[in-house]
């Protein structure tokens, strides 16, 4: 169980926290949370304003492959893998690594990479519709933070589950570590339920008897 930036590749997001937060209504986080056109494809305000294929996780998806020593045959899923941009890469630079992804948005998956397409399916993270022991790696990208505290906990246990070793999982989740930090992601935040500090979630693993490694999403104050 280790810290690591498993994400280190992504460019840095621009964020206007200003204009995120005096545009935010409960009008605008009900839409967001419906995980639908809006959020993905819709304003800004609404959550991504265009989640569109770049190219940008071909040197994620290399990092994850070297991470778990992920070898063609092995299978990997994605937990919380929208349009499936993450599971095609995946494919692409291990060729012969089995790729699946699930996620809660029919939206996305609809839209989804066509290279995916087969192997994504509709599913919540806290009950994954797989048996014990069917991947050889899982993560999950800033998704299980859109529950509440008790369905982060399954969603952690559901990931040990369906894992064959426990050593062998990721997961981000959106975290602060100071109380200016905690304003800031409030202001940002439209869909997460459950944000804590890097050591309130590290507890939260241990409940969930989580031993894959981890990293936090954070919004850091300038200066
Ligand atoms: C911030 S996006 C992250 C998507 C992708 N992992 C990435 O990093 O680009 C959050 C994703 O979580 C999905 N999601 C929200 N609640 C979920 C749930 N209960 N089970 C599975 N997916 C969920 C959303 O549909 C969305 O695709």
């Amino acid at each position: 169980m280790a810290e690591v930036d498993l994400l280190r590749a992504l460019p840095k997001v621009a964020r206007n926290i200003r204009q995120r937060e005096s545009g935010k209504s409960d009008e605008v986080i009900a839409i967001a949370k419906q995980f639908g056109e809006d959020y993905f494809d819709g304003a800004r305000e609404y959550g991504y304003g265009g989640y569109r294929y770049d190219g940008r996780w071909v040197p994620v998806a290399r990092d994850i492959v070297a991470h778990f020593s992920l070898k063609p045959g092995m299978r990997i899923l994605d937990v919380g893998c929208a349009k499936g941009f993450l599971v095609k890469d995946l494919m692409q630079v291990c060729p012969g690594l089995e790729a699946f992804g699930i996620d809660i948005s029919d939206y996305a998956l609809a839209h989804c990479a066509p290279e995916a397409a087969e192997r994504l399916q509709r599913a919540s993270a806290d009950a994954l519709p797989f048996p014990d022991g069917s991947f050889d790696a899982i993560l999950s990208i800033n998704t299980i933070h859109n529950l509440d505290r008790e369905g982060c906990r399954r969603a952690l246990t559901e990931m040990m589950r369906v894992v064959r070793q426990p050593e062998k999982a990721f997961v981000q989740v959106d975290a602060f570590r100071t109380s200016a930090e905690k304003k800031l992601f409030e202001s940002w935040c439209l869909t997460a339920l459950t944000y804590l500090t890097p050591d309130e979630w590290v507890a939260l693993f241990a409940e969930a008897g989580y031993r894959g490694d981890y990293n936090w999403t954070i919004l850091e104050t300038a200066g």
